[in-house]
């Protein structure tokens, strides 16, 4: 297997000013009594990686949809490079699509199904068969263009589709769970040749996945969706460390929940009461609720010593179990259960169960958020 099997070379961009921007302006769908979408404010910059991740029925396929113009919004207004293209046509969208279940042409061999998407613009045969034929070359496929789909595997089609998507040059690309039928080995290097194709061509991606591990690894910036609508939106390690909501911090990952009530707030840090953990200063992002919870990951929980400075509290070992690269240790401290998790290599001798031991935590990865679920 090569690094990356997509060579992404100079492409000459079609029209001028395309940038790729994407902006949606309070866009909602609605099917009869069903808000799919709901007042959705989203902006793609150009060059940009965006991530929609969210639970299955969450809004991401309809909020794709209605960016590439195969559904209508029912209010709002999507700006194309600062244009509205509410009464555009999917095809004069110039936006390359990979969607859940578009399958490619079965009857058309792999060259010909990138060749369609250039026959449906019109552009002159000769030139067609010269660009699908390296639209095919850049994602790895130069020597298969012969093949129909069901001679190529699961990983070869979606490359062929990418092809297609790429092949007329589009200001941006909108990927729909392109993966979601490769099994983990192929997904995981189908995500670095994406990514390096997109950073290579400067293209920007609106990207959809209900998988937190995929949109940890691609994204410039991850939206989280729920019920058709943007609960939180930042870089990666952003949400992941400081979610807002505990539905969130769930979501994204195993985390420790401790509720707590406020002391004092001070700007972006906070003394909260965690009960039987007593008092700790936190990171706190002003979110606003009836009920909070502090919100540590088990790897941002380590063994120290009572002596170390900061946030801390005794506990009792109940379990350790190695999980291969990493141990997850169960806990009880203060009347609450905690997980710990560190790397194998790090432990020499095992824990006794039942040992009483010290667990530190550094502030600025105890997150104040609101307990929504
Ligand atoms: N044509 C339709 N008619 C009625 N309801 C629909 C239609 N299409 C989607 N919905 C509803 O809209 C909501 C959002 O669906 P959508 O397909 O956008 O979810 P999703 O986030 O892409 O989910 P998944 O992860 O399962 O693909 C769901 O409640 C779904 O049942
Ligand atoms: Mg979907």
């Amino acid at each position: 297997m090569t690094a990356s099997v997509i060579s992404a070379g100079p492409v000459p961009r079609s029209g001028s000013a395309a940038q790729g921007a994407i902006e949606l302006r309070q866009v909602s769908k609605t099917y009869g009594e069903v808000i799919a979408v709901d007042q959705l404010d989203l902006t793609v910059r150009p060059g940009e990686f965006v991530t929609l991740l969210g639970p299955s029925g969450s809004g991401k396929t309809t909020t794709m949809m209605m960016v590439a113009g195969f559904e209508e919004h029912t209010a709002g207004s999507v700006l194309i490079d600062g244009k509205p293209v509410d009464s555009l046509p999917p095809r004069e969208r110039n936006l390359g699509v990979v969607f859940q279940n578009y399958a490619l042409f079965p009857h058309m061999s792999a060259l010909e199904n990138v060749e369609f998407a250039l026959r449906m613009r019109k552009v002159p045969r000769a030139e067609r068969q010269q660009r699908a034929a390296a639209a095919l070359e850049r994602v790895g496929l130069g020597k298969m263009g012969g093949r129909k789909p069901r001679q190529l595997s699961g990983g070869q089609q979606q490359r062929v589709a990418l092809a297609r998507a790429l092949v007329f040059n589009p200001a941006a690309l909108l990927l729909d769970e392109p993966m979601a039928a490769l099994d983990k080995r192929l997904r995981e290097q189908m995500q670095e040749e994406i990514k390096a194709l997109q950073k290579s061509l400067g293209i920007s991606v609106l990207f959809v996945t209900h998988d937190q591990d995929e949109a940890m690894a691609m994204s410039d910036r991850i939206v989280v969706m729920r019920d058709g609508k943007i609960i939180q939106s930042g870089p990666p390690e952003e949400v992941y460390n400081h979610p807002l909501t505990d539905w969130v911090a769930s979501f994204l990952g195993d985390t420790n929940l401790i509720p707590c009530s406020i002391v004092e707030r001070n700007g972006d840090h906070a003394v909260v009461d965690l009960g039987g953990l007593g008092l700790a200063r936190v990171r706190d992002r002003g979110a606003d609720g009836g009920n909070y919870a502090v919100s540590i990951r088990p790897e941002h929980l380590k063994f120290s010593t009572q002596a170390a400075a900061g946030n801390g509290c005794a506990a009792t070992l109940v379990s350790s179990t190695n999980l291969g690269a990493t141990v997850r240790h169960r806990l009880t401290a203060g009347g609450h259960e905690l997980q710990l998790r560190e790397l194998s290599s790090e432990r020499g001798a095992g824990l006794q169960p039942d040992a009483e031991l010290w667990v530190g935590w550094d502030e600025d990865k105890a997150q104040l958020l609101v307990l929504e679920s």
